[in-house]
C-alpha cells in the first residue's frame, strides 16, 4: 500500500477506535430509565478525553455530539430529555473528528428485554452489515455491497432504507462515494485498495419509506415500525478490509 494510503489508515484508525470507545462507554451504562442527553455527554466527555472533537456537534446546525434514534427514528435523532425504557431499541452514532481525520460509527442498543420482533430485526440488521463487510476487498462493484444487504434482509420480511446512504469519509466527513445499501450484484463503481468508507445500513421492520420531522434532522419510518441501524468505518485492502471501529471490548464481532 502506498504512503498516503498509510497516513490515511494510520489516521482513521485512531479516529475510529475513539469513536468506538465512545460507544463501549454508553454500552456500559445503558439501561432502562436513562435519559438520550445523558447518553450524548458521556459521548462529548469521552470524545473530549481523547483529545478529538465530536463531528456531528454543530455539524449543518446539529446541535449534539451524537445521534440518538429509537424505535421508529431511523437515524438523526437528537438527544433529548427522553427516557428510554425497557423493550426499546435506540441507534447511537458516533463520529470522531482526531488529526484532522474522521471515524464514525453507530450500534443499535437493546434496553432491557426487547420483543422477538425487535430481537430479530436488531441481529438481522448488524448481520446484513458483517456480511457485506465480508465481502470487501479490492476490484468487487459497489453493488455487490447492497445486493448482500437487501437479500439477507428482504429474505428476513424486512426492508432497506433507500433516503441514507454510506458514504466516503476521511478529511471530510461525507465525501464521494455514496455507498447504498440496496442494489444489484456487478453494477456500480469497483472499489479500490486504500478506498475509506462506511457501510451504515438502516432496515426497517414494515415498508421502507421515511419521512423528516419539523426539527428537521429526526428521520422517521412512514409506517411507524422499528428500525435498526449498525455502522463501521473500513478501509479497502487487496484481499479483504480493515474495521477501524471495532468494538474495543470484542463485543458485536464474529
Ligand atoms: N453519523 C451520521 C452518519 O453516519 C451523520 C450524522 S450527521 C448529524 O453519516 F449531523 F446528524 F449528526
Ligand atoms: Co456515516
Ligand atoms: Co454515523
Amino acid at each position: 500500500m502506498n504512503n498516503n494510503f498509510k497516513e490515511a489508515f494510520e489516521k482513521t484508525r485512531i479516529a475510529g477506535s475513539i469513536a468506538a470507545g465512545a460507544l463501549d462507554e454508553v454500552e456500559t451504562i445503558i439501561q432502562p430509565g436513562i435519559s438520550t442527553d445523558k447518553i450524548d455527554k458521556i459521548c462529548y466527555e469521552y470524545i473530549n478525553d481523547h483529545d478529538a472533537y465530536s463531528a456531528p456537534l454543530f455539524y449543518r446546525g446539529f446541535p449534539k455530539s451524537c445521534c440518538t434514534s429509537a424505535n421508529h427514528v431511523v437515524c438523526h435523532g437528537i438527544p433529548s430529555d427522553k427516557i428510554l425504557k425497557e423493550g426499546d431499541i435506540v441507534n447511537v452514532d458516533v463520529t470522531a473528528f482526531k488529526n484532522e481525520w474522521h471515524g464514525d460509527t453507530s450500534r443499535t442498543f437493546k434496553i432491557g428485554e426487547v420483543s422477538v420482533k425487535a430481537d430479530k430485526l436488531v441481529n438481522a440488521t448488524y448481520a446484513a452489515m458483517m456480511k457485506a463487510i465480508n465481502l470487501i476487498k479490492d476490484g468487487i462493484h459497489l453493488g455487490d455491497i447492497g445486493s448482500t444487504i437487501q437479500t439477507y434482509v428482504e429474505a428476513r420480511g424486512f426492508s432497506v432504507v433507500q433516503d441514507f446512504c454510506g458514504h466516503g469519509i476521511g478529511q471530510s466527513f461525507h465525501k464521494e462515494p455514496n455507498i447504498l445499501h440496496y442494489g444489484k450484484k456487478g453494477t456500480g463503481e469497483k472499489i479500490k485498495t486504500g478506498m475509506i468508507f462506511t457501510i451504515e445500513p438502516m432496515i426497517n421492520f414494515g415498508n421502507y419509506e421515511t419521512k423528516t420531522l419539523n426539527d428537521g434532522w429526526t428521520a422517521v419510518t412512514k409506517d411507524k415500525s422499528l428500525s435498526a441501524q449498525f455502522e463501521h468505518t473500513i478501509g479497502v485492502t487487496k484481499d479483504g478490509c480493515e474495521i477501524f471501529t471495532q468494538s474495543k471490548k470484542n463485543i458485536q464481532i464474529k
